[in-house]
């Protein structure tokens, strides 16, 4: 066993994650357009609190205050996502110069607090008016999602230097266009898989753009990747394990590396005769796919244990088996090696390729005691086993090249609404004060000592 108190390389990258559509608010501000998650938001039963992000942390109107806390927890990296309805209300055509003008004054007043700016271009919010032509299941949007990572590129580009694509495209296909949990709230096989391959195409488009107008860019694509265990030795469980992995994993990482789509994930679909038309995937689209990135981003939260019996009719539902231990309140197995695992399997599956964890984090609900103190031991437990399974990673030779904490804040969870907190900072709706929980106090010392007390 390694000293636990070794230190990460100095250049790597300590940083913390949120998305625009979970904290901005402002969903009115300056001429933004509507996107598919205020639409959703509105269709009753959808959000599980009745919620949505019309306000959210109203980090849209308090940002300076929002980059003053990142600064006093000594960040070097900020993830965060560009709404695309802000810049494009219309999802193309004319600009809408304020809302592209507060991306500006985000990205200078990190700079100014010497924290790297590091944009995704979309987590989720896609104008409501592309969704109208179809959506990612059509593919005039993919084109017009290259136009999009141009106007930000050539806006920010002279400022910023880490861009990446798109943020877990599994979810926006399965979850929105499969599962219809997610916007667009969508149940089709068909979907599913053409919204995939569209958002898949629409990285590849967009790589050589941000290239184009941004020289030094380092570019790169999320993708939230879950290992995968069989319950039991069985042929069934095995068989469901390789189907799952496939499905969730193999299938966004082998095109982005040049194979093309898994043979046996394309066995199995023609079999089933999952969907009849595959006649979206055009000549030359898996070679676009394939285009050369500078980094994996990987989100990271728990693992998958994979009963037979749930494959294939459910498929899609939750092919999983409990596992033992506290939860987190995702109701989420807490599994610190699973991202060791994964980190090493990618590395050797797929590398070489520098890899970031671009999210991990947990959501407990603990909030201020008596005295106003935030004692949320089982996120920084959370959060100390996964920075040391980075280290284990590391220590196995993976380019492992920085750390970003889901999420700065609490925030809009999607379907869950603003009841699971996943945020370093706490965040009083009602008074829109921050406060930072003892794990965001935790993680400063960590970033400062440069790894693990
Ligand atoms: C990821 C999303 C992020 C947040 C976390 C908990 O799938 O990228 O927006 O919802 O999960």
């Amino acid at each position: 066993m390694a000293d636990p108190s070794e230190r990460f390389p100095s250049d790597f990258v300590w940083g913390a994650a949120t998305s625009s559509y979970q904290i901005e608010g402002a969903v009115d501000a300056d001429g933004r357009g509507p996107s598919i998650w205020d639409d959703f938001c509105k269709v009753p039963g959808a959000i599980s609190d009745g919620s949505d992000g019309a306000v959210a942390c109203d980090h849209y109107h308090r940002m300076p205050e929002d980059v003053g806390l990142m600064a006093e927890l000594g960040l070097q990296a900020y993830r965060f996502s560009v709404a695309w309805p802000r810049v494009l209300p219309q999802g193309r055509g004319p600009v809408n110069g304020p809302g592209l003008d507060f991306y500006d004054r985000l990205v200078d007043r990190l700079l100014a607090a010497d924290i790297a700016p590091w944009i995704t271009l979309y987590h989720w919010d896609l104008p409501s008016a592309l969704q109208a032509e179809g959506g990612w299941v059509s593919r005039s949007t993919a084109e017009a999602f290259a136009d999009y990572a141009r106007v930000v590129a050539e806006r920010l580009g002279d400022r910023v230097r880490h861009w990446t694509t798109h943020n877990e495209p599994w979810c926006a296909s399965a979850l929105g266009h499969l599962e219809g949990v997610h916007a667009p709230g969508i149940k089709s096989q068909h979907a599913h898989v053409a919204s995939g391959h569209h958002l898949l195409l629409s990285h590849g488009l967009a790589v050589p753009v941000i290239r184009a107008a941004v020289p030094d860019a380092r570019v790169g694509i999320t993708l939230n990747l879950v290992p995968a265990e069989p319950a039991s030795s069985s042929e069934a469980d095995r068989d469901a394990t390789e189907r799952f992995d496939g499905w969730f994993n193999r299938w966004y990482l082998d095109p982005l590396r040049g194979r093309g789509y898994p043979n046996d994930m394309l066995a199995r679909y023609r079999a089933e005769r999952y969907i009849d038309d595959w006649s979206f995937i055009r000549p030359g689209d898996m070679e676009t796919i394939a285009a050369p990135t500078d980094f994996l981003g990987v989100n990271y939260y728990t693992r998958a244990i994979i009963r037979s019996h749930t494959v294939p009719e459910a498929l899609n539902g939750a092919p999983t088996v409990v596992a033992e231990g506290t939860p987190t309140d995702m109701g989420w197995e807490v599994y610190p090696d699973g991202l060791r695992q994964l980190l090493e399997r990618v590395h050797r599956d797929y590398g070489p390729w520098p890899l970031y964890v671009t999210e991990n984090g947990a959501a407990y609900a603990t909030g201020p005691d008596a005295d106003g103190r935030i004692a949320d031991h089982a996120r920084t437990a959370y959060l100390e086993g996964h920075i040391a399974a980075c280290q284990a990673a590391l220590r196995a030779g993976v380019p492992l090249k920085g750390y970003f904490a889901w999420s700065l804040m609490d925030n809009f969870e999607w379907a869950h609404g603003y009841e699971k907190r996943f945020g370093l900072v706490w965040v009083d709706y009602a008074t829109q004060q921050r406060t930072p929980k003892d794990s965001a106090l935790w993680y400063r010392d960590v970033i400062a000592r440069g790894g693990l007390p």
